[in-house]
Formats: C-alpha cells, sequence, structure tokens
C-alpha cells in the first residue's frame, strides 16, 4: 500500500502512521521529523531550515522535495506523513502512484488542546500525549527510554502560524485529491483508539478493492 495522511497540524498524522508502520508495516516517512534532524545535528542546511520550522512556516521546497523522493525511492509500501503540503508540492510528486489519500477531519478548537501536552522522543521520535496518550513511565519513551521533550513549535504564537499556512497551502489537497478519486475522509476528534479503528478498518476496504480491481479483466 502507498499512502498519503492529510490533516491539520495535531489531527494525528504521525500517530496513526506509527499505528500503520507497527501494524500493517508501512515505512513511514514523515518530512516533518527528517527537517528536525537535520536541526538537531546543526548541519548547514538544518541551520537554514530552523528558521521556518520555528516561525511555522513550509520549509522551501528546494529542501523537502528531493529529500523526500530518496526516501520513497523504490519502496513498495509508505505512508507519507505531511507530504505533500502544497498543491505545488503534489504536482512534484505526480508521477509515483498512491492508492490512497486519508485526510484526517477534525476541528480546529479540538487539537488546540493536544499541542501543549504533546511529549516526543528526540531519539526514536515515538509520540506521547500526557492525558490522551501518556507513555508507562512519565517522561520516558516506552520503545527506548530515552527523555521526552516538547517540540519547539508548539508554543502558541506558532502553532497559530502553522494553521494559518494549512487553511492556505495545505487545505486546497482534499479538493485536488477529491477530483483524482483518491481521497478519504476519517473522523479523528475521537480517542486515539477509536480513530485507529476507523483507519485500520478503511486500509482493510482499500487493500480488498486493489485486490479484485486486479483479478477483474481490463
Ligand atoms: P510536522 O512535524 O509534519 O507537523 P504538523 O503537520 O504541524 O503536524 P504535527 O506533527 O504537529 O501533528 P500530527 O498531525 O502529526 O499529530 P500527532 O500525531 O503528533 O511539520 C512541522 C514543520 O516542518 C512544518 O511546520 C514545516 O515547517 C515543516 N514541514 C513539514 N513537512 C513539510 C513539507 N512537506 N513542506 C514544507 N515544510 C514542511 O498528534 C498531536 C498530539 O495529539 C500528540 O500529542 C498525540 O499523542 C495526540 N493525539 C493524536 N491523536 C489523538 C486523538 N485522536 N485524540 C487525542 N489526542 C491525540
Amino acid at each position: 500500500m502507498k499512502l498519503i495522511l492529510l490533516g491539520a497540524p495535531g489531527s494525528g498524522k504521525g500517530t496513526i502512521s506509527e499505528v500503520l508502520r507497527d501494524k500493517l508495516h508501512l515505512f513511514h516517512i514523515s518530512p516533518g521529523e527528517l527537517l528536525r534532524e537535520e536541526v538537531r545535528k546543526e548541519t548547514t542546511i538544518g541551520k537554514e531550515i530552523a528558521k521556518y520550522i520555528e516561525k511555522g512556516e513550509l520549509v522551501p521546497n528546494k529542501f523537502v522535495v528531493e529529500m523526500v523522493r530518496l526516501e520513497i525511492n523504490s519502496k513498495k509500501n509508505f505512508v507519507l506523513d505531511g507530504f505533500p503540503r502544497s498543491v505545488e508540492q503534489a504536482e512534484e510528486i505526480k508521477d509515483i502512484k498512491v492508492d490512497a489519500v486519508i485526510s484526517l477531519e477534525v476541528p480546529e478548537e479540538v487539537v488546540i488542546e493536544r499541542f501543549s501536552g504533546r511529549r516526543t522522543c528526540p531519539k526514536c521520535n515515538a509520540g506521547y500525549h500526557i492525558k490522551y496518550l501518556p507513555p508507562k513511565k512519565e517522561g520516558i519513551c516506552d520503545k527506548c527510554g530515552t527523555k521526552l521533550i516538547q517540540r519547539k513549535d508548539d508554543n502558541p504564537a506558532t502553532v497559530k502560524e502553522r494553521f494559518r499556512v494549512y487553511y492556505e497551502e495545505t487545505a486546497p489537497l482534499v479538493e485536488y485529491y477529491a477530483k483524482k478519486k483518491l481521497l478519504h475522509k476519517v473522523d479523528a476528534s475521537p480517542a486515539p483508539e477509536r480513530v485507529e479503528k476507523s483507519v485500520l478498518e478503511l486500509v482493510k476496504k482499500l487493500k480488498k478493492t486493489r485486490k479484485v480491481k486486479k483479478r477483474s479483466p481490463v
């Protein structure tokens, strides 16, 4: 399966991608994580892109598109988490055939409180929430035992800008992929386990449809 996950900041793209990786063995590609890794390593590119991430703006395509292409390269199964983020980026990868685009739908007022409680592992990138998805031991990653951190861009001013950019640049992709008959909407407001169940059921259905299509004569 080749999937794209669309959704506003905090809609749960990272959380659902981890589920798809762990349960369905899809390769998780997160440009957000790849970019933050460059920032952490303080590479020349990292220093340049940090300015955009800290302001909540999109990092210019010259840094992102090739990076994503290299990751996708020859992978048969993947979930793209947070790419494309504009119609321009979608056009850049239109030669890559995907099976479906899943849009995680959740109102801004529901996700806004997710940011203050989000905790992330700087080593293995696992995501948590102090109330909705707490780690077993407070402040420590379940998977690798590293101390969890809060993301720099989760402060209220940057979150506001990330939403502005989302409405302006990313939201038009819902219509873009609907026209291509690839779009599937999932309500991402309920608790994580319920969203997980909805997405897994949807992917199961998509797999079945794909098998039937492959079997039917052309
Ligand atoms: P990125 O890291 O992709 O951030 P984002 O899109 O703003 O999304 P988030 O990671 O904030 O949220 P999410 O939807 O993954 O939610 P999560 O699962 O963590 O990008 C960051 C920056 O990188 C961008 O601003 C930009 O600068 C740059 N960038 C990235 N991609 C780019 C691109 N293509 N082009 C240019 N620039 C790019 O969940 C959020 C919290 O809620 C967590 O704490 C989680 O535990 C909790 N949670 C999840 N689901 C639920 C639920 N159902 N109920 C309650 N809590 C939940």
